[in-house]
């Protein structure tokens, strides 16, 4: 579900005009929606009802405080991937007894730092850092929390760039040594195994790979459960989300678009999974980012020129792929609608960013309405993977975050005061002399 729609000519965030967000903060824009953020909360946690479970939002699909807050007063825990995503976490009110820690290469200052705020694991992904944690533990006089992250070698069939549970990436410990693994960190005074956790990949659109690695998982699991007295099993994230026609499904009407297209929908990955997890008697915890703020989220961009070429139409728009890279990154799909709606023919375009790369586009050859210099578009389902991937390459500011409940909106990250991005920056005693 999202709540981006049109009402009359306008296209709307729940009960905001985007053009009256547009007129107070300007673009390039990021608008979230707070009830679309809680709706997806819900939606998981209903679903997983009869289960022991823990929704532990994936913050590096949007840190931003106020969606991290939002989640945070639903009831949610975090999973995080660095100091900062913690403190992030804590500066919004959120439970780290709640939050687990990922990561392949967290740092002795970081696990110091989890460990003094009592986190509730660290997820594991070798051996090396296993000693790490057992390490800082000691030196700090605690015991660590830890899950080994265990790679089933599951095919998700995702994009090359988010796929994770094949012996083809970095993520986590092969299947087949997990126990030895178990077996020696037992052995390490000052680690508590703490449960088992697996992430096969991001943007799956169907229940069958989640099933296929489950399946895989459960003997393993039972038994290491019984043998080390784990309380939870981590099935980790990775729901895609519909990008193609996501406006046409806006409220009510998305789960069951969804459910007709064959798209994931909390209510069929409950029905498959929990029936398998439930005999487990564990917690089962769940690393969700893109399912509860994809479509929760989207970038505004004013239209700065129209360019014709004898073969195409460019229009050129003042967001770039600093704001949003999925496209450049992945050839990711995001739909493109007119801030105000337009009726008429459409016209083959390519929407592009200001930026010298041919990678800086949102889409290429899509059959889009007419528009001109001053008009607005929305590039749709942003919000995850959108603005915490944004950078300042060609020094372009970040842009400014808004959210939105009901009819009320609030600006809840400032446009970057283009100063700032080289306030951090010196310039050497031997060139200052002129
Ligand atoms: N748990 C772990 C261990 C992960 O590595 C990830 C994402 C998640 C949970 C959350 O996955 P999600 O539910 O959001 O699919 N930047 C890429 C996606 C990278 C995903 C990285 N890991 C994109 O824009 O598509």
């Amino acid at each position: 579900m999202h709540e981006f729609r049109y009402i009359g000519p306008g296209l709307h965030c729940e009960g905001v005009a985007i053009e009256r967000l547009v007129r107070d903060h300007g673009t390039p824009l990021y608008v979230y929606s707070q009830s679309t953020l809680e709706d997806h909360y819900q939606k998981l946690d209903r679903a997983l009802a009869p289960l022991d479970h823990l929704i532990c939002f994936a913050v590096k699909a949007n840190s931003n405080r106020a969606v991290i807050r939002t989640l945070a007063r639903c009831g949610g825990g975090f999973d995080t991937v660095s100091e900062g995503e913690i403190r992030r976490v804590i500066a919004a009110g959120g439970d780290p007894r709640k939050c687990v820690f990922a990561g392949v290469g967290k740092t002795e200052d970081e696990i110091a730092f989890a460990l003094r705020r009592g986190l509730y694991a660290f997820n594991v992904e070798s051996e090396p850092e296993l000693e790490r944690i057992q390490r800082v533990a000691a030196r700090l006089g605690k015991r660590a929390p830890v899950a080994v992250r265990v790679n089933p070698n599951v095919d998700a069939g995702t994009h090359a760039k988010i796929t994770t549970g094949t012996y083809e990436n970095k993520f986590g410990i092969a299947f087949e040594e997990v126990e030895a693994v178990y077996a020696r960190a037992a052995r390490m005074p000052n680690l508590r195994l703490r449960g088992i956790q697996m992430h096969i990949g991001s943007q799956l659109t169907t229940v069958e790979p989640f099933e296929r690695a489950v399946r895989k998982m459960l003997p393993l699991t039972s038994r290491l459960a019984q043998r080390h007295g784990f309380e939870f099993f981590s099935i980790g994230g990775g729901l895609g989300i519909i990008y193609r026609e996501a406006l046409a499904s806006a409220g009510a009407a998305w789960w069951k678009s969804s459910a007709a297209r064959g798209i994931l929908t909390p209510a069929t990955y409950a029905a498959t999974l929990v029936p398998l997890l439930q005999p487990l008697n564990l917690r089962i915890v769940i690393e969700p980012g893109r399912f509860i703020v994809g479509n929760a989220g989207i970038l505004v961009t004013r239209v700065e020129h129209v360019k014709r070429t004898g073969k195409k139409t460019f229009v050129i728009v003042d967001a770039a792929m600093n704001d949003l890279i999925r496209p450049a990154f992945y050839d990711s799909y995001h739909e493109i609608v007119p801030v105000r709606r337009k009726a008429g023919a459409r016209i083959t375009t390519d929407v592009v960013g200001p930026v010298c790369e041919s990678g800086d586009f949102f889409c290429k050859d899509r059959p889009l309405p007419k528009v001109g210099e001053g008009e607005h578009l929305a590039l749709l389902s942003a919000g995850a993977y959108g603005f915490v991937m944004a950078s300042n390459y060609n020094s372009r500011a970040l842009a400014a975050e808004v959210l939105v409940k009901g009819k009320r909106a609030a600006l809840v990250r400032r446009r970057q005061p283009v100063e700032s991005i080289w306030a951090g920056e010196c310039v050497p005693p031997w060139l200052q002399s002129s």
